[in-house]
């Protein structure tokens, strides 16, 4: 019998993401050019309806029409070198998704490059990790709607459910799903440093142990802040490690990788003039984490910080998590905002709202704040800012007190909290009325003319600014 779907990179995420599609009915088929990942697949498969080819075209042949194709191999060049194998080989009607986390450029290209070709190409983002793709991962097709149409039926049986039902939408056009995607990482990337930041003022300020900080996720993850994320860290917390019996947290050396989806976010808000400063800043510890010869040297030639907390560690737990929550909720915040602009300035047409339902089940950045960001959404489809929402703005103003005082005391102690900071900060410039920028437009205007604008006329000015000073005078 001929299968309904195939799968093209039988990595884990692969393989997973296949073995999902056929506990849900379907026949399905896998290639990969690595012939032990074929074996791989069929050891896992154990009896469900499962095929592996041993080449593209018995691949190609296996699969029933309009083929179904889905390609899981790293983003880049290598998406590109299969295509082009593969674009020969199939026929119009056929459906290609690229399920990597694509750059949305290219996914642009590609989609752009077939569009007239009648073969259908759908960016799509997966969130979850392997866990996900094998049980339930959140799908953010994109593309257009009619190649949805042909696939909706198995990507909305392999999604995650939530409450809401099946973590998959069409996101929108051309590339809407892999930029969703990134921004999801973005996101992700702010998420995972800002509980990277209150661990350091728990540890070093509050002076909490590992046994401690596992309780205390635990009980986070139980209220307010539950998500994938604070639960997976309540665990960290717990883990041995085998070969030395300690602590494996205490273990793993404290420099961050990355594969570049946070730094294409924060790319695309400098491209679009968004302000997404926590997640800059999330990237940015990144890059400062990997310098850690330097970090060690430089440590030497300077004082470390205060070891005495102001407050007890009770009190440090409840400010931590509140500022925890103000800095999570800004960061989906600026995603958002992020995601708004993109949309309108590419024609995505996405949907916000049902972007945050997709969100709510399966991907790496799933919590129950969401609910409330859903209820934003729903209520303003064109909101800007959580900011200026009326389900966040009492929360917002409520919190802001206990997010300074952990900033006053992780100064004291010499932490970067930076994303941290970068919320507060972010927060305190979108909610006051005169910023100081009036200065940065009358120093423009003297050394280059840029002229400005007036608070009490429209127009634009110039002035020849008095006592200017002679360029290399002393
Ligand atoms: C997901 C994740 C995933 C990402 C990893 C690693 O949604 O399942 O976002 O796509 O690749 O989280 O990302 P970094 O290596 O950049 O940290």
């Amino acid at each position: 019998m001929a299968a309904h779907f195939g799968m093209i990179g039988l990595g884990t995420m692969g393989r997973n993401f296949l073995l999902n599609v056929a506990d849900h009915g379907y026949e399905v088929c896998g290639y990969d050019r690595e012939p032990a990942q074929q074996k791989r697949l069929l050891d896992e498969a154990r009896g469900k309806k499962v095929n592996a080819a041993f080449s593209l075209s018995g691949f190609l042949q296996s699969l029933q029409t309009p083929r179904i194709v889905m390609l899981l191999v790293p983003a880049g060049k290598i998406v590109d070198a299969v295509l082009t194998d593969l674009l020969p080989l199939v026929q119009k009607g056929d459906i290609i998704i690229d399920g990597g986390n694509s750059h949305f450029t290219d996914t642009e290209r590609r989609y752009l490059q077939l569009k007239d070709s009648g073969i259908h190409f759908m960016g799509m983002g997966v969130s979850g990790g392997e866990e996900g793709a094998r049980l339930g991962p959140s799908l953010m097709p994109g593309g257009n709607k009619e190649s949805y149409e042909l696939v909706k039926e198995i990507l909305g049986s392999v999604a995650a459910k939530s409450d809401e039902g099946p973590c998959v939408s069409f996101i929108g056009n051309t590339a809407a799903g892999h930029y969703t995607k990134m921004v999801h990482n973005g996101i992700e990337y702010a998420m995972m440093q800002l509980i990277s930041e209150v661990y350091s003022v728990l540890k070093i300020a509050g002076q909490f142990n590992n046994a401690e900080l596992h309780e205390l996720f635990s009980a986070w993850n139980k209220a307010e802040l539950q998500s994938f994320l604070i639960e997976i860290t309540a665990d960290v917390f717990l883990k041995k490690d085998e070969g030395t019996g300690e602590d494996l947290v205490d273990m793993i050396l404290d420099k961050a990788k990355q594969k570049g989806t946070g730094m294409w976010t924060s790319q695309s808000a400098m491209d679009l003039n968004v302000p997404i400063p926590s997640i800059d800043a999330a990237v940015t510890m990144r890059y400062l984490s990997a310098l850690k010869d330097e970090r060690v040297s430089n440590a030497a030639l300077y004082s470390s910080g205060n070891s005495n907390s102001p407050v007890t560690k009770e009190q440090l737990a409840g400010l931590c998590k509140n500022a925890l929550y103000f800095g999570f909720l800004l960061a989906y915040g600026q995603g958002l905002h992020l995601l708004h602009i993109a949309s309108a300035q590419y024609y995505y047409g996405i949907n916000i709202s049902e972007v945050v339902r997709v969100w709510k089940g399966g991907c790496i950045i799933r919590s129950v704040m969401l609910n409330d960001l859903r209820k934003a959404y729903s209520q303003d489809s064109n909101l800007t800012s959580i900011i200026s929402s009326p389900v966040f703005q009492p929360v917002l103003s409520n919190l802001r007190k206990d997010v300074a005082d952990v900033l006053k005391i992780s100064i004291d102690h010499h932490l970067a909290v930076a994303s941290l900071a970068a919320s507060l900060h972010y927060f305190d410039a979108f909610t006051t009325n005169r910023l100081p920028a009036n200065l940065i437009q009358a120093q423009r205007d003297y050394f280059g003319a840029h002229t400005y604008e007036r608070i009490d006329r429209p127009g634009t000015f110039h002035t020849e600014w008095e006592s200017k000073p002679v360029a290399g005078a002393k």
